[in-house]
């Protein structure tokens, strides 16, 4: 039996049956809704696309309300535990996991597409000595399209293989080198002989040494970040990504506009946001005074709170976890005390509760963040350099599938209608 919904139109009186699939009806349909034959169809208004699905896809399957998160079916928690975040990658892109050979081949051209044009790296120094890494990184990824043109062949396969590739193996060097342009510090070339992560870490670090070689711990704990930030279905950023990418430009251009949309503090800003707020809160003491203030409509409790997870984000409980392992290394950050009082607080008190506000990914991560001594602008150059692969394989999907469109939303227009133009002298005399 198919299923259906039966609508009834109160205007006409008439009746339509519009049907259910996937759990979900077709917008187009109710667009067949009208009051009279020449009346425009019934739209549905639906800012921040709360309850609209832009696509059909099989990349990451969340459940909200339990706290899931899987990526092509494998649950979160294993990923972050047993696997690589090249590994990841190539799950998400691929859609399974890889053989031994396709896995060695695919860290093989990852790591051998590293390296960038020379020219990318005169484009970069000539940012302001105080650029922001995140606008750099950005105006980076989409200079990067000028010098791929081929990239715009989005129809072939091969060729968009190829961009996905370049584009994971150089997100590091560009972020790294974003990094150190602000520091006033020579750039480094990548180490082909490191791991995807290490060799991160020693674009970012290295000085005058000839080989830099990371705590394993360290690179460990940052793979398993970006593991845990390399997909989460329709946000922001990849609805941004899906969006200019159905208007069939190149991905490095698609991909600059999910980076432009992480920059924002509502999305991957926020983890720089749960700093500052945990340093102007100072100490434990004044945490009560605070929640007051977030209850009084005053303050956003940032790090609390997300459009999908009613729950606790199963990545948040990760990150935790891994602030041990990390701390173990580098010492104890000081604001992890004021943040682990403020989410004990939080989650007994009654404003939280009954709006299911728990932590999100963003609440912890900046804590690390911080004591691998990244500056706080570097953090969402971090999650841009995770989301890659998930930016990439949402795109991809987008590429093949035959019943996506140029993204074109509605508009219930409120303006004026009809005015007559008069002439600057007349408006003006
Ligand atoms: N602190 C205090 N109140 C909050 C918070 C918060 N962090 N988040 C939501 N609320 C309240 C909100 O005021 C509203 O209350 P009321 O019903 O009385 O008006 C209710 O909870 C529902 O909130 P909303 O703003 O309608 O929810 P949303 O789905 O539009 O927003 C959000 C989701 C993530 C933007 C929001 O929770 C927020 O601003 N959180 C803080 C910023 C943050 O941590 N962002 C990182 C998100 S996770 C990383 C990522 O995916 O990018």
């Amino acid at each position: 039996m198919t299923e259906s919904l039966t609508v009834r139109d109160n205007r006409t009186g008439q009746e339509y049956d519009v049907p259910i699939a996937d759990g979900a009806i077709k917008a187009a349909d109710l667009g067949k809704i009208k009051a009279a034959d020449d009346a425009p169809g019934l739209a549905v208004y639906d800012p921040g696309f709360v309850n609209t699905a832009s696509c059909r896809s099989s990349v990451t399957y969340i459940d909200g309300d339990k706290g899931i998160l899987e990526y092509r079916g494998y649950p979160i928690e294993q990923l972050a535990e047993g696997s690589t975040f090249l590994e990841v990658a190539y799950l998400l892109i691929h859609g399974s996991l890889p053989s031994k050979v396709e896995y060695e081949q695919w860290v093989h051209d990852i790591t051998y597409h590293t390296f960038v044009h020379e020219n990318v790296k005169g484009f970069m120094e000539g940012f302001r000595y105080d650029a922001h890494p995140m606008g750099m990184l950005m105006a980076s990824v989409g200079a990067l399209s000028t010098f791929y043109p081929e990239a715009g062949m989005i129809q072939d396969a091969e060729n968009r293989q190829m961009q996905i590739v370049r584009m994971i193996a150089k997100m590091p060097t560009l972020g790294a080198w974003s990094f150190r342009h602000a520091q006033g510090k020579p750039f480094v070339y990548p180490d082909n002989d490191l791991s995807y992560t290490a060799n991160f870490l020693s674009m970012l670090f290295k000085m005058s040494e000839s080989k830099y070689e990371a705590d394993e711990r360290l690179v460990k704990a940052l793979d398993t970040l970006f593991i845990l930030h390399a997909d989460h279905e329709q946000n922001c950023s990849t609805n941004a990504v899906r969006s200019v990418g159905s208007s069939q430009v190149d991905p490095y251009s698609a991909v600059a506009a999910g980076i432009g949309a992480l920059y924002g503090p509502l999305h991957g800003g926020a983890n720089e946001a749960v700093l500052r707020m945990l340093r102007r809160i100072g100490s434990k003491e004044n945490i009560p005074a605070f929640i007051k203030g977030v209850k009084d409509g005053n303050e956003r409790l940032m790090g609390f709170g997300h459009r999908v997870y009613k729950n606790y984000d199963p990545r948040a409980k990760i990150i935790k976890k891994a602030c041990d392992d990390v701390f173990e290394v580098t010492g104890v950050n000081p604001l992890l005390e004021i943040a682990l009082e403020l989410e004990k607080i939080a989650l007994e008190d009654e404003y939280f509760v009954k709006r299911k506000l728990y932590p999100n990914v963003d609440f912890y991560s900046g804590l690390i963040y911080e004591a691998f001594q990244f500056p706080p602008e570097m953090f969402t150059v971090l999650f841009a350099i995770g989301r890659t692969p998930g930016w990439l394989a949402q795109w991809l999907e987008l590429t093949q599938d035959k019943e996506q469109k140029i993204a074109r939303p509605k508009q219930l227009y409120m303006g004026d209608r009809g005015l007559d133009f008069t002439p600057r002298e007349q408006r003006w005399a």
